[in-house]
């Protein structure tokens, strides 16, 4: 095992809670029905107040939006829905007025099929060198009609398609979003000039899409269930390009939080090294179900592959691609899993939100950064979207047997009286809003001290203003059966009651926040947490 990294002190982002916002259904500043960078603007106060470190943008460059921006057509303009590459500099320089940092999302794996690059490489044909930025092979059988491998997609269905010159081109995701050829020294440079573009405009971190498909076997040779290495997931040439990548960031004091789905914690701890990547998700968490066993070892996995290279862990529960915390929780399996999502599972969203809110206590005590995803600290559960309105690609794709992911994406509510509950005036949202999202408006919750929000206020006001929180060393305590229980410094102690009964409450000086009331005799009802100052 390598030394351990002892990094400078004081790092804001190893121990920063991070807002990620989904700037299309987050808030409409015109009134067309999607969500801009005025909307956000609007809201800079109600993010300073829930007492968020930083925001994540997901996409917002000019896209086709065939998935949700995550299809770039060119990273230097800001898409016209969302507002101006002035507005999104105004934005940042805002956000920073009121102590928020801000992190943009590039997609190094693939690019619109509207970019520059792919529309001059379909038009230059065969053997050009506008085709060598992309993967671009003639297919197999006699008339070249079969595709050039047998690669798994990560959405359903192929993934190569057939131009009208005879050739095919690789694309891990939709074919609107053809994979880049990362092995060109020009996909390289490309990307290099973006990072500098961004921390010219004064972003202090990128987060990297799908950061582990960038680099593919030279040889693109058929896939083979269980022989590594994979031909396009975590190849080692993926290293030496984020170590370039630090060498950027580094420059500007910006760090990077990498999109690494990897189980095996020894291969994703490889990204993390010093000179690599700052951080990366940590997915295990957030797919593991709500099970103490479970939770504990995951926690433990997690800082175990973390400490050799110095990083700090992430914790997240939710973001734009799963189903939302409250919704996981309510149902008979609480684990996440893309393979298994199906329509009508059936849920307790009573309880749901209950284990959330205990969620929300653990996720904020332990050690390292959180992510927190709009939406989440208002409870919003998962909507059904109407099948007509779905867009996402995933649900597309699929024939229709996935759900997709548009549940989790659905228009915020902002004032329960408003039109569009406060989203955005004029026009019916691009998603729309189930019945009961009033009920979750920012208004309602800012009055009522129960509510998922007055939880988060206190939780991250707490957590910012006392000590013994985000980074740093923890220690599980001795605790009865389905409870965990653990120690950071200054005293401070976290119990989660994950067991079917009503847990015992360990000694202390000050009960500085519980999940929800403990009982008549002062001991933590089931799926309860509290944080504790001993
Ligand atoms: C990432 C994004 C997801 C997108 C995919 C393809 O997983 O989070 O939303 O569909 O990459 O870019």
């Amino acid at each position: 095992m390598a030394a351990v990294h002892s990094p400078p002190a004081g790092d804001w982002w190893r121990d920063a809670v991070i807002y990620q916002v989904y700037p299309r259904s987050f808030a409409d500043g015109d009134g067309d029905g999607t969500g801009d960078l005025a909307g956000v603007r609007a809201r800079l106060p109600y993010l300073a107040e829930l007492g968020v470190d930083a925001v994540w943008f997901t996409p917002w460059y000019v896209s086709p939006l065939v998935d949700g921006g995550y299809d770039v057509a060119d990273y230097r303009i800001v898409d016209p829905a969302f507002g101006t590459l002035a507005e999104a500099e105004k934005l940042i320089a805002e956000a920073r007025e009121f102590g928020i940092r801000t992190i943009v999302d590039i997609v190094p794996n693939h690019v619109s099929d509207q970019h520059a690059w792919f529309r001059a490489a379909l038009e230059a044909g065969p053997g050009s060198p506008e085709r060598e930025l992309f993967h671009f092979r003639p297919g197999r059988g006699e008339r070249g009609e079969l595709p050039p491998n047998n690669w798994p997609s990560q959405f359903s269905g192929r993934t190569w398609t057939r131009v009208p010159d005879g050739e095919w081109y690789l694309h891990l995701f939709t074919p609107e979003q053809p994979d880049l050829n990362w092995a060109h020294p020009a996909v390289r440079q490309e990307h290099e000039d973006v990072l500098r573009f961004w921390f010219e405009r004064g972003v202090a971190g990128v987060r990297i899409d799908s950061a582990a498909l960038l680099a593919k076997d030279p040889a693109l040779a058929d896939f083979e269930e269980g022989v590594d290495p994979h031909p396009y997931i975590d190849q080692d040439e993926l290293h030496d390009i984020y170590r370039s990548w630090r060498a950027i960031a580094d420059e500007y004091g910006a760090v990077f939080v990498g999109e690494v789905w990897l189980p095996d914690a020894e291969r994703f701890a490889r990204y993390l090294r010093p000179d690599e990547l700052h951080t990366a998700f940590n997915f295990n968490f957030l797919t593991c179900p709500w099970h103490p066993g479970r939770l504990r070892q995951t926690i433990d996995d997690t800082l175990a592959e973390h400490a050799p290279v110095g990083a700090p862990a992430t914790w997240v529960l939710c973001n734009h691609d799963v189903t939302r915390t409250v919704t996981r929780y309510g149902r008979a399996d609480t684990g996440f899993d893309f393979a298994t999502k199906t329509f009508g599972t059936p849920t307790d969203l009573a309880l749901g939100t209950r284990r959330a809110r205990a969620a929300a206590l653990l996720t904020l005590a332990l050690p390292g950064s959180v992510y927190l995803y709009q939406g989440e600290e208002l409870g919003l559960p998962e909507a059904d979207i109407p099948l007509d309105r779905i867009q996402d690609p995933m649900h597309v794709r699929s024939g229709g047997t996935d759900p997709g992911r548009d549940g989790c994406r659905v228009p915020l509510p902002w004032t329960a009286d408003a039109p569009h509950a406060g989203f955005g005036a004029l026009t019916e949202p691009w998603l729309p809003q189930p019945g009961d999202w009033p009920s979750y408006a920012v208004d309602r919750q800012s009055t009522d001290p129960g509510s998922m929000l007055a939880l988060y206020r206190r939780a991250l006001g707490l957590r910012r203003s006392s000590d013994g929180f985000g980074d740093g060393p923890m220690t599980w305590l001795p605790a009865t059966d389905g409870v965990l229980a653990f120690a950071r410094t200054h005293g401070l102690i976290c119990v989660v009651n994950l067991s079917d009964r009503p847990a015992a409450v360990p000694a202390h000086q000050e009960l500085l926040l519980a999940s929800g009331p403990l009982d008549d005799e002062g001991r933590l009802p089931r799926d309860t947490a509290v944080w504790l100052r001993a």
